[in-house]
């Protein structure tokens, strides 16, 4: 990667006390696109690891003796820093994620949408003093910040997915150890050289990369100085980090996954809905937690709405994330193509009906095809599980009370969409949903104003907005007494 403009973003070890820290055995990131090696990164070792969480608790203390107004104004550095970088820290994710590059320059914005909005929000910790209860005694919260927040983050937003928990935490008076995936690590190296450059002191912000996720994340949820535990991931893993973190009674926060549902009813308006379902099922070439999973038409609409999904689907180009007309690009490995692959065959074969695209994944490539496959009968696979492509499942339903028992009838409640003009429903629809998130006439939900985040298998915690801070602060009682002279 010589092309960038700023050569000291990419970076090939793990980052540890304002430290890079190299190491013996290596592993090779690839191009999702073309498969070809583009960095080797050195595999972060047991030791470093401890060396990561102890520089972490000491830099923690004097972390929060800094004013909110310090913090802030070191965060905000930290955000001009990849302001100004945003095109070599893209094209980096781009190399080693895949998705386009405007997708990753989105990302770098709404990543930095984070530290802007942490940064205010470390100005806004405030305390209460109740009124007298008893005479003579008063009640007082102190909050303070919980200490060393251990993260494990995906490789499918590896920006953003950083700078939403690690700008929380720097806010709240936290330090910050976080594993990014193996698959993305380049993303988060470049985040820290920035932080670094910003003023961040040395400790309070690490980044470990390694391969050995499991070895990794047992060291970083049983640690007794990791006082926070925070992943974003799929479920399976979650549940087992979650465990983990019991012995030593850790706070956890758990960003799972999803299986959102995207209601169209009759009363929709269906341009508008038909742009709203492409625009979240193809960000990230449908690699979010909130894609529409799901695609449930009310019967009176749902022959037009496809007639006009397929008309807009055609129009879409896919290629090389790098290349500049490519409006989606690959999956993240050949091996999640072939997963997509076997979940689009075996709604097939249960009696879903190929409307659009195809199943003529090439098996030597992470390269999905846009894939629409209408009247998929509930309950099969493909809607229990989380797609992760570019492959749209229809469901044709009659009435308002039966598609949401079906949308609800999953063990997820990440996100959740509806298409209606009518108010009365969005109240009876909102609130009978069981999901952490619902966009109304909306698909694009994400954004630091919005507390994100899950019920049910899909987790708990909110990330971004003013609850984003909360698990973060630990909230002490004082209770006073006041005696008469
Ligand atoms: C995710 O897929 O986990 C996050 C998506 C988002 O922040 O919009």
């Amino acid at each position: 990667m010589n092309d960038l403009k700023s050569p000291a973003l990419l970076k090939s070890c793990s980052f540890i006390n304002g430290q890079w820290q190299e190491a013996l055995d290596k592993f090779d990131v690839y191009n999702p696109a073309n498969n070809e090696v583009i960095a080797q990164i050195s595999e972060v070792s047991a030791e470093q690891i401890d060396n990561a969480i102890e520089a972490a608790s000491v830099a923690q203390k004097k972390w929060q003796q800094k004013t909110s107004f310090q913090r802030a104004e070191i965060l905000q550095n930290w955000s001009a820093l990849i302001d100004q970088h945003q095109d070599d820290l893209a094209l980096i994710m781009t190399r080693e994620q895949g998705k386009t590059l405007p997708d990753a320059k989105g990302e770098i914005i709404y990543g930095k949408g984070f530290i802007d909005w942490f940064a205010e929000e470390a100005k806004r910790i405030y305390s209460d003093t109740t009124s007298n209860h008893i005479e003579h005694k008063s009640v007082q919260t102190i909050k303070q910040p919980i200490g060393v927040v251990g993260a494990i983050t995906p490789w499918n937003f590896p920006n953003a997915m950083i700078t939403r928990k690690a700008a929380a935490a720097l806010a709240a008076g936290c330090s910050f150890v976080v594993k990014p995936a193996s698959e993305t690590p380049l993303s988060a190296l470049a985040l820290a050289e920035l932080a670094r450059q910003a003023g961040i002191p040395d400790g309070v912000f690490n980044v470990i990369v390694g391969t050995n996720s499991q070895k990794i994340g047992e060291q970083l949820t049983t640690h007794k100085k990791i006082n926070k535990f925070t992943f974003t991931g799929s479920t399976k893993v979650g549940k087992l980090l979650n465990k983990q973190c019991a012995n030593s009674i850790k706070k956890v926060s758990l960003e799972l996954g999803g299986n959102a549902p995207f209601i169209v009813f009759d009363d929709a308006n269906i341009e508008h809905a038909v742009d709203a379902l492409v625009a979240a099922k193809l960000r990230n070439c449908g690699q979010t937690c909130i894609s529409p999973n799901r695609v449930y038409l009310q019967h009176n609409i749902a022959s037009t709405f496809k007639t006009k999904l397929v008309a807009a689907l055609k129009q879409i180009k896919q290629g090389n994330g790098e290349c500049q007309d490519s409006q989606i690009a690959c999956l993240i490995h050949k091996k999640a193509a072939e997963k997509v692959h076997q979940l689009a065959e075996s709604a097939i074969k249960n009696g879903g009906k190929l409307i659009h695209g195809g199943l003529t994944k090439s098996p030597d490539s992470s390269f999905y095809p846009i894939t629409v496959i209408d009247e998929v009968p509930h309950g099969i696979d493909i809607t229990q599980c989380e797609i992760f492509g570019p492959l749209f499942t229809l469901i044709t339903f009659n009435e308002e009370r039966e598609v949401i028992d079906q949308a609800n009838d999953t063990e997820f409640g990440l996100a959740s969409y509806i298409f209606t003009e009518n108010a009365n429903r969005v109240y009876r629809v909102t609130t009978a949903l069981e999901y952490g998130m619902i966009g109304v006439n909306d698909s694009a939900i994400s954004h630091p104003i919005a507390p994100f985040g899950g019920i049910k298998h899909s987790g708990f915690g909110k990330e971004g907005s003013k609850y984003g801070l909360d698990d973060y602060l630990i909230i002490k009682a004082v209770t006073q007494k006041f005696y008469h002279q």
